[in-house]
């Protein structure tokens, strides 16, 4: 997916804040999928949900929907070691991530439930609400059917 220069600067602009943090940027240490760090991955859902929403003008807030897609596997701690405090991860780590968001960035309810709802269906019941859930519910799923066949080890 291609963005033009304005598109490219657009998200430069929303994202930044985030990419410039610390505690965002240790998101590198942890591999995601295949040879994708997790800092990587949160990069790819960032961009394709800002490119699905422009392209399909679904009219999601531009900033509610980076803030949330870059900050939706925020749980910092690598999932394949095994450990007793990240056991179950598939369904835990989406909660993780948006409490981490919350006390870190001060994110807005829109944005803490998107995060929540992004496992989407394997957590049954945590169904996407809004359209910023929505978007980073389809995006997620894509970029990680990407990088688990393309990008193995
Ligand atoms: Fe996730
Ligand atoms: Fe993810």
């Amino acid at each position: 997916m291609k963005f033009t220069a304005k598109e490219r600067k657009a998200f430069c602009c929303l994202a930044k804040k985030y990419l410039q943090d610390e505690r965002v940027r240790s998101m590198n240490d942890y591999i995601q999928h295949g040879s994708i760090t997790t800092l990587k991955h949160c990069i790819m859902v960032a961009e394709t949900s800002f490119w699905l929403n422009r392209r399909l003008h679904l009219g999601a807030n531009e900033k509610s929907l980076v803030t949330a897609a870059l900050l939706h596997d925020f749980y910092l701690y690598d999932w394949h070691e095994k450990s007793a405090g990240h056991k179950l991860h598939g369904f835990t780590h989406a909660k993780k991530a948006a409490e981490n968001a919350r006390r870190y960035f001060h994110i807005s309810r829109r944005e803490y439930k998107a995060i929540c709802s992004h496992m989407w269906p394997l957590n049954l019941t945590k169904v996407p609400l809004s359209r910023i859930g929505w978007i980073l519910c389809v995006a997620d799923k894509y970029c990680a059917m990407k990088e688990t066949v393309f990008h193995r080890r």
